[in-house]
């Protein structure tokens, strides 16, 4: 594995890649890989020649109360997981490398635009024109032919879909599952931050969308019931959790169904465990007289 920090380097790895006939595939992470960043760098594997793998705290998509400071970062063990995951280059950029001069010297920013109106974007205002100004720039740093993204951030794969659809990026997103523990917790990196009685109640999450995916199995349409049960389940079962939002909301706008479920819809919920705040999904698409679950 070929570590660098260098902007010019990695296009310059790149492009020989690329000249030789090589695919690119790029994993973005904020570091602190857990093995559902280690499930995209595998696809990513599958799918590519060369795999790089950018490591950066993006301190643009944190807003002045979040975790920025705190975020876990340990590049060692990163390193030593990233080198077995295969990864064949390993991007490190230090903040100036990203944010000539640093991040207040930025000018230009991508717009996200609605769909950052609703969810994540709601709670977290200024994260995704952060997190879609970091991407474009990572996408012009690595220059892949694949970027990879993980299910669990729904909100955040669905806007840069739309980022690279609107603006002509030359480049195939690949959304992939979210890797679960065998309990059904989404692996994240904020995880960690958990006691082990938040931990134990923060299996509520994941227990309320299986709760809706059977509401809906079952025939019920009314998104009013299903975010009503979502949200006894996790008042019963997290007693510590605080609920930020649970929404359905239609699957390609964001905007929150009110009425009836009928078209294709992201059931998105974000619960904090005292200052750990946690995410998770199911898309619901619907096929004929068939409901998908994802
Ligand atoms: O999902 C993440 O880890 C980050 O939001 C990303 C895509 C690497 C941008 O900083």
């Amino acid at each position: 594995m070929h570590e660098t920090s260098s902007v010019l380097e990695l296009r310059q790895l790149v492009r020989a890649a690329r000249a030789g006939g090589d695919a690119v595939g790029l994993v973005p992470t904020m570091g602190a890989l857990h093995a559902g960043h280690l499930r995209l760098a595998e696809v990513a594997g599958e799918e590519n020649e060369l795999v790089v793998m950018s490591i950066f705290v993006n301190p643009t998509q944190f807003g002045p109360h979040e975790d920025l400071a705190r975020y876990p970062r340990d590049l060692d063990r990163d390193r030593r997981l990233a080198q077995d995951a295969g990864i064949d280059i390993l991007f490190v950029p230090d903040v100036d490398a990203v944010y000539p001069g640093g991040a207040d010297e930025q000018v230009v920013w991508i717009d996200p635009g609605p769909l950052a109106a609703h969810m994540e974007g709601a709670s977290r205002p200024g994260h995704f024109r952060g997190v879609a100004t970091v991407v474009a720039k990572l996408l012009n740093m690595a220059l892949p032919d694949r970027a990879y993204f993980g299910q669990k951030d729904a909100q955040q794969a669905l806007l840069v879909t739309r980022m690279v659809q609107d603006l002509a990026f030359p480049v195939e997103l690949r959304v992939i599952p979210t890797v679960r523990e065998p309990d059904g917790l989404a692996l994240s990196s904020r995880n960690v931050y958990l006691t082990s009685e938040q931990r134990a109640q923060a299996v509520s999450l994941h227990a309320a969308l299986q709760l809706a995916r059977q509401m809906i199995a079952s025939g019920e349409r009314s998104s009013a019931h299903i975010t009503a049960a979502m949200r006894a389940l996790i008042g019963r079962d997290a007693p510590a959790g605080r609920i930020d939002y649970v929404e359905v909301a239609d699957l390609a706008t964001l905007v929150p169904l009110t009425g009836s479920v009928k078209a294709d819809a992201l059931i998105a919920l974000a619960v904090s465990f005292g200052s750990t705040r946690l995410i998770d999904n199911l898309i619901v698409r619907f096929q004929g007289d068939e409901v998908q679950f994802s």
